[in-house]
């Protein structure tokens, strides 16, 4: 087994959770949406969480990008406890260390491409001029650079979640948090988000994917199946397609 370890990359782990549960108390029922996961994430790895529909892993996600926070257990930051941190510290880990892309874009629909990926840049107390710089060339990179004065009813779905990709970007962030980024997408489309994924893996940035999709997760080099809130199993990429492949 001595092949799995090397291929796991040895860059510093940027996060580092120990049996993180959340358990939603609504009326009634309880739901035990985790149940105890551990796992630690290196910096540039691309990792996948997959599992079926209720598995956890959009708690998950919300738990790694301090959107919310873990009924019990531990959640370590580059090293810092994240239990620990105020609100200013929160709000530079989501804003600064970590880029956002989701199913559904989460576009202001009345907005221009340009505003929309501005926003990031306005929470970080940044000029005018320079923002507007920032997100055209964010828009640029992401091969909008003809579409910054259009609105997201004016673009294709793709287009949409280009704009999205870009608003994540605009800040430089380290790691690259996508809930089922390419969900609303024919699959060509996909295709051209997986392949900007993968650019943005090849550069440096640790890619963090979730999806129920084994044709979208293969593009990650770990995955990380979830079921009922546990972690199933956590694999090399290519170790889990050949599993796939004699089940
Ligand atoms: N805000 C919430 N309130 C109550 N239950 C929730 C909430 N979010 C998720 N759940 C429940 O937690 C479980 C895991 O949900 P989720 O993390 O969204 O799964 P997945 O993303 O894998 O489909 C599900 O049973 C879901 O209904
Ligand atoms: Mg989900």
């Amino acid at each position: 087994m001595s092949s799995v370890g090397s291929i796991r990359p040895s860059g510093p782990i940027v996060i580092d959770i120990e049996n993180i549960t959340k358990v939603y108390v609504m009326g009634q029922e309880t739901v035990h949406a985790l149940r105890g996961v551990t796992m630690q994430i290196h910096q540039n790895e691309y990792l996948a969480i997959m599992g079926p529909s209720g598995s956890g892993k959009s708690t998950l996600m919300n738990m790694l990008g301090c959107l919310d926070t873990p009924s019990s257990g531990r959640y370590f930051f580059n090293g810092k406890n994240v239990s620990e941190m105020d609100d200013d510290e929160l709000a530079a880990i989501r804003n600064r260390e970590i880029g956002f892309v989701f199913q559904t874009f989460n576009l202001l629909p009345r907005s221009t491409s340009l505003r929309n990926v501005e926003l990031p840049l306005i929470y970080a107390g940044l000029d005018p001029e320079t923002r507007e710089q920032r997100a055209a060339q964010a828009l640029i990179d992401v091969g909008l650079g003809d579409r910054l004065q259009h609105k997201p009813n004016e673009l294709s779905g793709g287009q949409r979640q280009r704009v999205a990709i870009a608003r994540a970007l605009v800040n430089d962030p380290s790691i690259i948090l996508a809930d089922e980024p390419t969900g609303n997408l024919d699959s060509k489309t996909g295709d051209e988000i997986m392949a900007l994924l993968e650019t943005l893996y090849q550069r440096g940035n640790t890619i963090i994917l979730v999806t129920h999709e084994p044709d979208i997760a293969r593009h990650a080099r770990r995955t990380v199946h979830l079921r009922d809130g546990l972690i199933e199993s956590d694999e090399p990429a290519e170790l889990a397609s050949e599993s796939l492949a004699f089940t």
